[in-house]
């Protein structure tokens, strides 16, 4: 019999499409009255394949007596009650490295297109504003201070990308690492005060809550600019629009939200701010990547054989 599988919230299609082939898959985002559903095929569930964002609550987990897996189609597992899963002795399993590469390359993007405003320079060509006369100037970002808060496997890739512009970087996280040639700087208030540019790619969760507040975003400084490719949870959002509405913040690249989907709408209006809907991972390439892990890893647990990417 084939064990069974509720994915908790839409992943690629043809992930869903194998996860449904290979094991008994219920979909829960999709069912109508998801009490229900928990209710009746709840006691059989034996994994969990769910996104980053949406990860699995402990109420979730207590729903599922018989759960022996949470496999992650994400890095994040902020959203998952690891306590909750341990309590149990559940396995949970995530997405690392195979998204590095496209979460840093947006992390670029966000800087380039907060500095060189090119989302608004598109609104001024569609607009046929140009024909009245040019655009404003816009800042240089090669060889600009980069700041970054997380130097993990994400924060890397972006400090090396950043050094190919000649940036000059530093870093804060919550301790030194000597294998890396980037500055440390132990006070983030600091880093943000020296920085042109700051970009957030630490993790989400209790430990990094609100983090970025208004002491940090007034220390960036009204030339300064905000990328966020972590999680929304990382700032205190209103006092990030405070600071954008009240010109004590130079600019924003924002790619998460506190509350996704839904974003603050006093963001909408403004020029020097740039949205993205959580797609730093969403290329075809790197979403199949994560999601064979996610089938690799429900297939090796349920074969008997270690997972691949197990969260400690
Ligand atoms: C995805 C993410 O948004 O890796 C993470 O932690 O946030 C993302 O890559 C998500 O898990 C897919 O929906």
């Amino acid at each position: 019999m084939k064990p069974e599988v509720l994915i908790v919230a839409a992943m690629m299609r043809r992930v869903m499409d194998t996860l449904a082939s290979e094991f008994t898959a219920h979909r829960l985002w999709e069912a109508t009255d998801q009490a229900a559903l928990l209710a009746s095929v709840g006691p059989r569930i034996r994994g969990i394949a769910t996104t980053g964002g949406r990860g699995a609550e402990a109420k979730l987990i207590a729903a599922l007596p018989a759960l022996e897996i949470i496999a992650c189609y994400g890095v994040g597992t902020d959203a998952i009650d690891l306590a909750a899963a341990r309590a149990r002795g559940i396995v949970v399993t995530n997405t690392p490295d195979v998204l590095t590469d496209d979460v840093a390359d947006l992390g670029v993007a966000l800087l380039l297109a907060a500095s060189r405003r090119i989302c608004e320079g598109d609104r001024y060509v569609r607009s046929s504003a140009w024909l009245k006369g040019d655009m404003g100037l816009t800042r240089k970002f090669s060889g600009s201070k980069v700041g970054i808060l997380g130097l993990g496997r994400i924060g890397q890739a972006i400090a090396r990308r950043c050094a190919a512009f000649d940036c000059a970087i530093a870093w804060h996280g919550p301790r030194a690492k000597p294998d890396v040639p980037y500055r440390f700087v132990p006070s983030l208030v600091d880093l943000a005060k020296e920085s042109d540019f700051l970009v957030l790619s630490c993790p989400g969760g209790a430990a990094t809550r609100n983090l970025v507040d208004r002491r940090v975003l007034d220390a960036l400084g009204p030339e300064g600019i905000l990328v966020n490719v972590s999680r929304g949870s990382v700032v205190d959002e209103a006092a990030l629009v405070a600071a954008l509405a009240e010109g004590r913040l130079g600019g924003a690249a924002l790619d998460v939200f506190v509350d996704e989907p839904r974003v603050p709408p006093a963001l909408f209006a403004m020029d020097n701010v740039v949205l993205q809907p959580h797609v730093a991972s969403a290329t075809v390439e790197t979403r199949g990547a994560m999601g064979d892990l996610v089938i690799n890893n429900l297939r090796n647990h349920f074969a008997g054989k270690p997972v691949i990417t197990p969260v400690r």
